[in-house]
């Protein structure tokens, strides 16, 4: 499969990125051409950022997973689509070539159909990352049920939450996952969810681990045995369900600066064409080569350029079990070693966390295949960019530092590999269909470049967030209600004198912990359930690994207990109710919080002292008691 919009030169890109803006309608109709479609569209596009309405492809039909597997079987179906490491590298891998793809999700597309599944019924997904998650994500695509997949780092309570915001009827899940050292006891973490549960009628369990697990009669059924009895019409074949273009094809859910996660909705043709223009363009994928994305399939990364971005492109994806650093931190380098593996993308905090191991782990691994490097997540530091370029792309790979996020689908700022210039720790210039700007707190536009401001984005790209389930309005209200006409990102940036845009990070109260989204309100409700505690306020502050780590200011029922239990239980309860991905680094007891007259906490003060700062408060006359602020600094040089 070649691919006729591939940018090849920068000419070519401010060619393109020019045509995108000024004639979005035919720039995006000519790409939609080369896509498998059961109709084609009446409309290109209709939008506003006002409701907001965003509609692609209007009136168009197709199935995405007949774009990502269907479609190569003839040219390249005895090819790897997925080429899967298992967690533990004495363990066998395995291979899946396109065709057997097809079989698989035919497969698992008939015994979600025998278990009841129809087209629009929400199915939650909850594994490790074997293939048959991308299976049965790929198999909710051909049916048009809508997947939600939650990362295995979530607790129970986050699931359950999660579960009945989005009224899911079906689970599938693992009876456990290998990631590094530990077993993760997936099935018996849904059970917890389940306890009060009333929509879910169905629970599909893979066997990965073997540890033992409760099936309830009538509920839960194994995947081994539905695969065995899934008689498939002309024994290999499951018809895909025709999907008008803006019917959604997932639910993700991501953290904002308020109260509950939020179920970021995408649809079927905007977002497949987003994930295979970016795919194909930033990383300059060519035709045979094997694409590693650390991420998992539990966030947009993993979506877009694990699974949706590659299969659509015919391309080579690599899918780990594992982590990093285990059985020793050299994993990557072997990965890329023994696949030959071309492009590897993954995040500045498992680059940081590598570096710490210094070189050895790098020694013997022949990383010549190396072409491209990406990063994703987070600001990368030129410190973790230099060694990258370095030690991994030994100067030769071009690096594309990756600006997105789960509402935008896909890539928006990048560098293309090798074609438009790199510039450490920025994203540099955005790809074609997007127009970033910046505006100050007022919402005036700053034009010109050697400028700072709030990023937003002035015109509707395919893969726009289309809404938040179930609730259009907190859609509105978090996004398009800030800076009207407007998407604002909830990232600040600066733009140099050439145009080019570095992320300086979260303008909101959202940290971005290990490249993982959390919103400090979040924890704050965590901490707030256990029954000692009477108020916390949480804040970021930098960490050397996780770029931020979580520091909680909290204050106590009874002084009188012992700080180190209570730190611990409090932890404790921050990984029952969200999951350990949200412990708070730093716990640090107060009797009161900085707060102004109106009862408003004051975080730009509890910013700077977890930041180590202890002068330069800036104004603390307005706070209703002072004094509190000489306490808290005291206090922090013990934390
Ligand atoms: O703050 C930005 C940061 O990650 C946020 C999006 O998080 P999430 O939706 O979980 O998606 C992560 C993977 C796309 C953004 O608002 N972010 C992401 N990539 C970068 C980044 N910050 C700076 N540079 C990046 N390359």
């Amino acid at each position: 499969m070649m691919y006729p919009y591939q940018i090849n030169t920068i000419e070519q890109y401010y060619q393109d990125y020019k045509h995108s803006i000024e004639e979005p309608e035919l720039f995006w109709a000519n790409i939609a051409n080369h896509f498998l479609w059961h109709k084609k569209w009446d409309e290109v596009l209709e939008w506003n950022f006002t409701e907001p309405r965003v509609e692609w492809f209007k009136g168009a039909r197709l199935n995405i997973t007949e774009n990502c597997i269907d479609r190569h079987l003839d040219s390249i179906g005895n090819q790897p689509a997925i080429i899967w490491e298992p967690n533990d590298p004495q363990d066998s891998s395995r291979i899946i070539t396109y065709n057997q793809l097809y079989n698989q999700v035919c497969r698992v597309s008939q015994v979600l159909t025998n278990l009841g599944v129809k087209k629009g019924d929400r199915v939650c997904i909850y594994m490790g990352m074997v293939p048959e998650l991308a299976f049965a994500v790929l198999a909710c695509a051909r049916i048009g049920a809508i997947h939600s997949v939650i990362f295995g780092g979530f607790s129970a309570q986050s699931i359950a939450d999660r579960l009945a915001d989005a009224q899911a009827e079906f689970i599938i899940t693992c009876d456990g996952a290998y990631r590094g050292a530990k077993d993760i006891p997936l099935k018996s973490v849904i059970d917890d969810a389940l306890t009060g549960n009333t929509t879910v009628k169905k629970v599909l369990v893979y066997t990965r681990t073997r540890i033992p697990v409760s099936m309830i009669n009538g509920r839960d059924v194994w995947w081994e045995d539905e695969m065995e009895h899934a008689e498939l019409n002309n024994a290999v074949h499951f018809q895909a369900t025709s999907m008008d273009a803006e019917d959604p094809l997932f639910i993700l859910y991501t953290s904002g600066s308020t109260g509950k996660p939020k179920g970021v909705v995408h649809t079927q043709a905007g977002y497949m064409l987003w994930a295979n223009y970016t795919f194909i363009n930033v990383f300059q994928y060519k035709p045979g080569q094997i694409h590693f994305c650390t991420a998992d399939i539990g966030w947009i990364t993993g979506h877009s350029y694990v699974l949706y971005g590659p299969l659509s492109a015919g391309a080579t994806t690599v899918m780990f079990e594992g982590v990093p650093t285990w059985p020793d931190a050299g994993r990557f380098w072997d990965i890329v070693d023994k696949y030959n593996v071309n492009i590897l993308y993954t995040a500045p905090t498992a680059i940081r966390s590598l570096m710490g191991f210094g070189l050895a782990p790098l020694q013997g691994k022949d990383l010549s295949s190396l072409n491209v490097l990406g990063s994703v997540g987070e600001p990368i530091n030129i410190e973790a960019w230099q060694w990258f370029n370095k030690n991994i792309g030994k100067g030769n790979c071009p690096i594309v530092d990756t600006w997105w996020q789960t509402e935008t689908g896909g890539i928006m700022i990048s560098n293309l590999a090798g074609v438009t210039p790199h510039k450490p720790a920025y994203a540099t210039l955005p790809l074609p269909g997007v127009l970033p700007v910046l505006v100050d707190e007022q919402g005036k536009e700053l034009q010109g470049n050697s400028v700072n401001g709030n990023l937003c984005i002035k015109q509707s790209w395919p893969a726009t967030i289309r809404t938040t389930y179930r609730d259009h309005e907190r859609c509105r209200t978090n996004y398009f209600a800030a800076y009207p006409n407007k998407y604002f990102t909830g990232d600040g940036a600066m733009r140099d004198e050439l145009g080019n845009y570095r992320i300086t990070g979260r303008v909101d109260d959202v940290l971005n912990v290990s490249g993982h989204r959390i919103g400090t309100a979040e924890v704050e409700n965590a901490i707030n359930m256990h029954s000692g505690v009477v108020e916390s306020a949480v804040v970021g502050y930098p960490h050397d690994i996780k770029g931020q780590g979580i520091y909680a200011y909290v204050i106590l029922e009874d002084k009188g207990h012992e700080a180190e239990l209570m730190r611990q239980n409090i932890i404790q309860t921050v990984v029952r109710i969200i999951g350990p991905i949200a412990k708070p680094d730093k716990i640090q007891f107060v009797s009161g919080l900085p707060k102004t007259r109106s009862g408003k906490i004051m975080r730009r003060i509890l910013r700077k002292i977890a930041e180590g700062e202890t002068s330069n408060l800036g104004d603390t006359t307005t706070l209703l008691d002072p004094g509190v602020v000489d306490e808290i600094k005291d206090g922090a040089k013990l934390v």
